[in-house]
């Protein structure tokens, strides 16, 4: 089982939705994924509830509650035991005992934010903290920034100027953009899914391709993490 985990000190930067996005890739791909909930506000467990009502939920999936040291360890050795593919743990902003028990844990960090000055402040200041910690317990693991909510279209010159920045950091080739899709993925529930529902339905057929596209865009960064992992 691999440990991916998105985190950063910055509330609001896209965690949830970018882990929500992967789980979906994987998923689709017919990968198992162990969900850690590691934020105290179950984003992911209220995901599940809602993605359970719209039939938009796979099986192949479960959420762990891992809010706490004790919860976390026994959500790894479940999941572990059960054989999953992919765990993915979802943390709350900031630092804390437990996001380092995470870290240190993780095979895959990533580090998502927005391009605004103060979130690219907040990412590097991220990315430089997982640095030291995993350099301090002798690990390894990969870490890259993902560009999370970037629009569509041209970029504003601060955009710009925020993402050279960003450019000395490993990154995603390819950012998340912003779409209505993956905002509503918390309410629909699993992007692969909530297509298929949508192909099915005659009246929904217009927001088809807007979520083919989303859909192909977040499998191409699962791709990227599997690859990296497999390396
Ligand atoms: N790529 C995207 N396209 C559109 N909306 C997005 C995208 N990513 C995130 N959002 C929206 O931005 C808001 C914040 O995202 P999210 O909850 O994923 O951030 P977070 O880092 O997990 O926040 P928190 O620190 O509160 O846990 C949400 O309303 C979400 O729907
Ligand atoms: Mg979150």
């Amino acid at each position: 089982m691999k440990l991916i985990t998105c985190c950063s000190f910055k509330g609001g930067a896209g965690k949830t939705t970018a882990l929500m996005g992967l789980c979906s890739a994987f998923a689709a791909q017919g990968k198992t994924v162990a969900l850690f909930e590691a934020d105290e506000n179950r984003p992911l467990t209220a995901w599940m509830q809602n993605a359970v009502e719209s039939d938009a939920w796979d099986e192949r999936c479960a959420v762990f509650v891992a809010d706490e040291l004790s919860l976390l360890e026994e959500a790894y050795l479940r999941a572990e035991a059960n054989g999953f593919d992919y765990a993915l743990a979802d943390t709350h902003g900031g630092s804390s005992e437990l996001n380092n028990t995470i870290i240190a844990s993780s095979e895959f960090l990533l580090v998502p934010t927005m391009l605004t000055p103060l979130d690219i402040d907040e990412a590097l200041a991220t990315y430089r903290y997982i640095v030291e910690l995993l350099v301090a317990e002798n690990l390894h693991a990969h870490t890259a920034v993902l560009q999370q909510r970037v629009p569509i279209g041209r970029a504003t010159t601060s955009q710009r100027a925020a993402a050279d920045v960003l450019s000395v950091l490993p990154q995603f080739s390819m950012p998340m953009y912003e779409r209505d899709a993956f905002a509503a993925m918390k309410k629909r529930g699993m992007l692969h899914l909530t297509l298929a529902n949508m192909k099915a339905n005659p009246t929904m057929r217009l927001m088809v391709r807007n979520y083919e596209t989303a859909l192909g865009e977040i499998e191409a960064l699962g791709a990227f993490v599997a690859a990296m992992l497999e390396a």
